[in-house]
């Protein structure tokens, strides 16, 4: 198992479409648990492939954040909405690609995923709370859309002009320590 290197907005490999995974592979399932761990040691509660630079549409999740409460582990591949309930939710989004910027966001606030397991069926299932506003900031993902897509303009130039300073500041970090 192999920690990925986390990719930061501004970058064009987040802004892209994914290609759909053909099948289950060795391949894949190391893939999948690399994106685990990565999201674990984070940490953080979902991680799309795009943010590690790996243009599939397959993420994984655990929203469940009661720290005592078994882990729950979940990979979608090839994942879709079936349906979405009237009802919204506002949950304050933040993600891995955008340390430590949150802004309120808008969902619908249940969702039915249809996906392709890791045991190469086809699993359906009602996400509601944060497992529905999770499931869907990673869909937004797979098609190269981040939460600041869904707030203000001026937000969402704000929190890029932040991230542009922060990738500077880590690229002259990195050069400091070579
Ligand atoms: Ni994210």
């Amino acid at each position: 198992m192999t920690l990925r290197n986390i990719l930061i907005h501004p970058d064009p490999r987040l802004k892209k479409i994914c290609d759909p995974v053909a099948r289950i592979t060795p391949d894949i399932e190391m893939l999948a648990a690399d994106m685990l761990a990565t999201m674990y040691d984070a940490p953080g509660i979902g991680l799309a492939a795009p943010q590690i630079g790996v243009n599939l549409r397959l993420f994984v999740m655990d929203a469940n954040r009661d720290p005592e409460a078994e882990p729950q582990p979940t990979v979608l591949v090839n994942p879709e909405i079936v349906s979405s309930s009237d009802e919204t939710n506002v949950y304050e989004e933040g993600c891995l690609s955008i340390p430590e910027q949150y802004a309120e966001v808008t969902r619908p606030a249940e969702v039915t995923m249809r996906w392709l397991g890791l045991d190469g069926k086809t699993h359906e299932r009602d996400f509601a709370g944060l497992w529905a506003t999770c499931a869907q900031h990673e869909l937004d993902h797979l098609n190269g859309v981040l939460f600041i897509d869904h707030i203000s303009a001026i937000k969402r130039q704000m929190i890029t002009r932040k991230m542009v300073k922060l990738k500077r500041e880590r690229a002259r970090e990195k050069v400091a320590e070579a």
